[in-house]
């Protein structure tokens, strides 16, 4: 059916009314009727996972694979997922990325009660937009998701589109003591003081060498997904050239060259690849490029005789608005990001000087378009993330920027000011908070609600 249109009340500022039909077009306020239930059971447990070398590494995991299986729904398929917790602490899920229902997105306190060892809880929610989702406790995620607790969440568009291969590859970076096991020092001064906890081991789906291996000529999306819970990366496909298609689950209005885009934790890029018809043999190192050390994160390897590269257009959202002239509106809602001494890490982060707790709830009006502001006033990075919500970034450090996509997550740089544009079409108590786990952990998240 047709998407109802944001509820706006007619207003005076005209500027700030065209801001909003705009978003209108852009994506739905409600998710398509159901057609159909999936069911999947997700079973969190302790577990010992194969990672790296052979060597055995002590986990704790969704059906004992690290990481999580890959739940996949059609666009207007309802997902149920039955969560059975046999952790040693209590749990929840939240679905980044995913505009559900408010009391399904898995935040303790908030929206349901934390889910204690041995309980069990039932997700429902029908998404609303296609893409490539993930999802992750929200209770001490700066330590259940550095164990091994994510999983990917991909909604597939309605029709099929014609790649020859759909994958997917989840980014992560372990740090390790010297016995091999996951250090078990979470939420450390030095990581507080920092970007967060940075390990030396990054796995592509939980292998330090993947190779995915394709024939020439194949065209492949690629949906790459940052789970590290500090680290950004980078990354360098050389002479392969993709185009991004998707940011943070949702298509872009065109292709755009990977060149400068990061993966900050949270984020998602879906890659449109043709592997060279004449590259039989060839094998592509892919590098990341964020820190001064470059290194290789995983291989393509062309294999085989070649097969016919298949030529349509990539998806794309034309409807992505352009909002011009946004780069000149009034800032709505300023959040200052900094840190204090105290807390029981030592450190605290904060938004407006105040950690979790102590936080003011910002109150949006749904289908008001509104100019927010992230101003870093420390030297750290910061992954900024709201949930439920899609905003586009309209300006960095004042100068208006357009960036033709929305996002989820968006990465500030020590010192930095950025500002967004959005219109919440989502009703409820939702956070927002820092990705890198660690500032979440030491308070660095507060709340916005839409009504
Ligand atoms: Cu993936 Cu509250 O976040
Ligand atoms: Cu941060």
């Amino acid at each position: 059916g047709a998407p109802e249109q944001p509820v706006a009340e007619p207003h005076d500022d005209p500027a700030r009314f065209r801001l909003e039909s705009e978003l209108a077009a852009a994506y739905p306020t409600d998710a398509p009727p159901a057609t159909a239930t999936r069911e999947f059971e997700l079973h969190a447990a302790p577990g010992t996972t194969q990672l790296f070398d052979g060597r055995l590494v002590d986990v704790w995991a969704y059906n004992g694979q690290v990481p999580g299986p890959v739940l996949r729904v059609r666009l207007g398929e309802e997902v149920l997922v039955r969560l059975q917790s046999d952790l040693p602490q209590p749990t929840t899920i939240h679905w980044h990325g995913v505009r559900v229902p408010n009391a399904m997105d898995g935040v303790p306190g908030v929206t349901q009660d934390p889910i204690p060892p041995g309980g069990s809880f039932t997700y429902r929610f029908v998404p609303k937009d296609a893409g490539t989702f993930w999802f992750h406790p929200h209770v001490r995620g700066a330590e259940q998701v550095e164990r091994g607790l994510y999983g990917v969440l991909i909604v597939d568009d309605a029709e099929t589109l014609p790649y020859s291969r759909d994958e997917v590859w989840v980014l992560d970076d372990w740090r390790l003591s010297s016995d091999g096991q996951v250090d078990p020092r979470f939420v450390t001064r030095h990581d507080l003081a920092h970007d967060g906890r940075w390990g030396q081991m990054v796995t592509v789906n939980g292998d330090a060498a993947q190779q995915l291996t394709v024939r020439p000529g194949e065209r492949i999306r690629l949906r790459l997904v940052n789970t590290s819970n500090g680290r950004v990366y980078r990354p360098d496909f050389g002479s392969l050239e993709p185009r991004v298609i998707a940011v943070d689950g949702m298509y872009t209005a065109r292709p755009l060259p990977l060149d400068g885009f990061e993966l900050a934790p949270g984020n998602r890029l879906d890659l449109d690849i043709v592997i060279p018809a004449d590259g039989s043999g060839r094998s592509y190192a892919i590098t990341d490029r964020f820190t001064r050390r470059p290194f290789t994160l995983a291989t393509i390897r062309a294999d085989g005789d070649p097969v016919f590269t298949p030529t349509f257009e990539a998806p794309s959202n034309p409807n992505v608005p352009g909002w011009d002239g946004a780069g000149e509106r009034p800032v709505d809602v300023t959040y200052v990001l900094n840190a204090r001494r105290g807390g029981e890490h030592g450190i605290q982060w904060t938004i407006n000087g105040r950690p979790w707790g102590e936080h003011e709830v910002t109150e949006l009006e749904g289908g008001r378009w509104v100019r927010v502001r992230f101003q870093n006033d420390s030297a750290r990075l910061h992954p900024m993330h709201i949930h439920g919500q899609f905003f586009k970034v309209i300006a960095r450090n004042g100068q208006p920027v357009d960036a033709p996509y929305f996002r989820d997550t968006v990465l500030l740089r020590g010192r930095e000011t950025i500002d967004v544009g959005m219109v919440p079409i989502d009703w409820g108590r939702w956070m927002m908070h820092c990705h890198i786990l660690e500032h979440a952990e030491s308070g660095m998240m507060t709340e916005v609600r839409v009504g």
